[in-house]
């Protein structure tokens, strides 16, 4: 059963594929993909870019011409809930298209013709990441360095679920953060691929979970504290979680 990892950007996959035995890279569709076996299973990564369509076509070649059998995806997210603070991991549960208003054709969020607005992630995988990620084991600030740990007052790092909206926009300001807040309260952090990627695998039956590590709170301070978050640590902590993941 072929495992497939996506996420935006390389720094969100820094240093995985080079776990692959036997890497295979094929360019498809635009993109490279890079297929290998991990602890003997069979996995391909892929990095969709930013973006609902670019998740959704990437999420598509990969269950189509890879034989994806399950998806991952992994990366940052800006924080919304009044709980959630960079550094937290969140899981996603649920998954909403946050612009997505075919208004008054049908209830705002809904997505046409499905008659649903929310996808949920697979339970197990959930479950899986969940205890991977909540290991005791593992010093949750071990994924950061000194620098990082300050720059973001990160303390204590916590593991938290629940609703992840995406939509084709970088929520920079806390104004528009306070809205989405205000009409969806129970969104965990917001994103721009993980609810389309949710889509696709609805359409297919395959399963999908995603991990969101925060990388700001998708305020006035987000366009900053995203690309030194991403240079930093994005890639660490989804490397942590695959590895556990992948026997599985
Ligand atoms: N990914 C990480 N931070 C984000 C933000 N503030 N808005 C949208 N996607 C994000």
């Amino acid at each position: 059963m072929t495992t497939a990892i996506l996420s935006a950007l390389p720094e969100e996959q820094e240093g995985l594929a080079a776990q692959l035995d036997g890497l295979r890279v094929v360019r498809h569709a635009g993109r490279d993909f890079h297929a290998g076996e991990w602890l003997g299973r069979p996995v391909v990564f892929a990095l969709s870019g930013i973006g609902k369509v670019a998740a959704a076509t990437t999420a598509s070649a990969l269950i189509e011409r890879f034989n994806a059998r399950r998806i991952v995806f992994t990366g940052v997210a800006g924080g919304l809930h009044p709980d959630v603070r960079v550094g937290d991991t969140v899981i996603g549960t649920e998954f909403l298209q946050h612009d997505m208003d075919a208004s008054p054709l049908f209830p705002r969020y809904e997505v046409p013709l499905y008659g649903r607005s929310r996808f949920a992630a697979d339970a197990q995988l959930v479950g899986l990441l969940l205890a991977a990620a909540r290991d005791p084991a593992v010093d949750a600030k071990s994924h950061f360095d000194a620098e990082t740990l300050a720059r973001f007052g990160i303390d204590a790092p916590r593991v938290l679920q629940g609703l992840l909206v995406s939509g084709d926009r970088f929520v920079s300001r806390a104004d528009e953060a306070g809205a989405l807040r205000a009409a969806l309260p129970d969104a965990m952090a917001v994103e721009m691929e993980a609810a389309a990627v949710a889509q696709v695998c609805h359409d297919h039956g395959v399963p999908f979970a995603a991990v969101r590590n925060i990388s700001d709170r998708a305020d006035d301070q987000a366009h900053v504290d995203f690309p030194a978050y991403l240079s930093q640590v994005a890639g660490r902590q989804a490397r942590a979680l695959i590895a556990a993941l992948l026997p599985m």
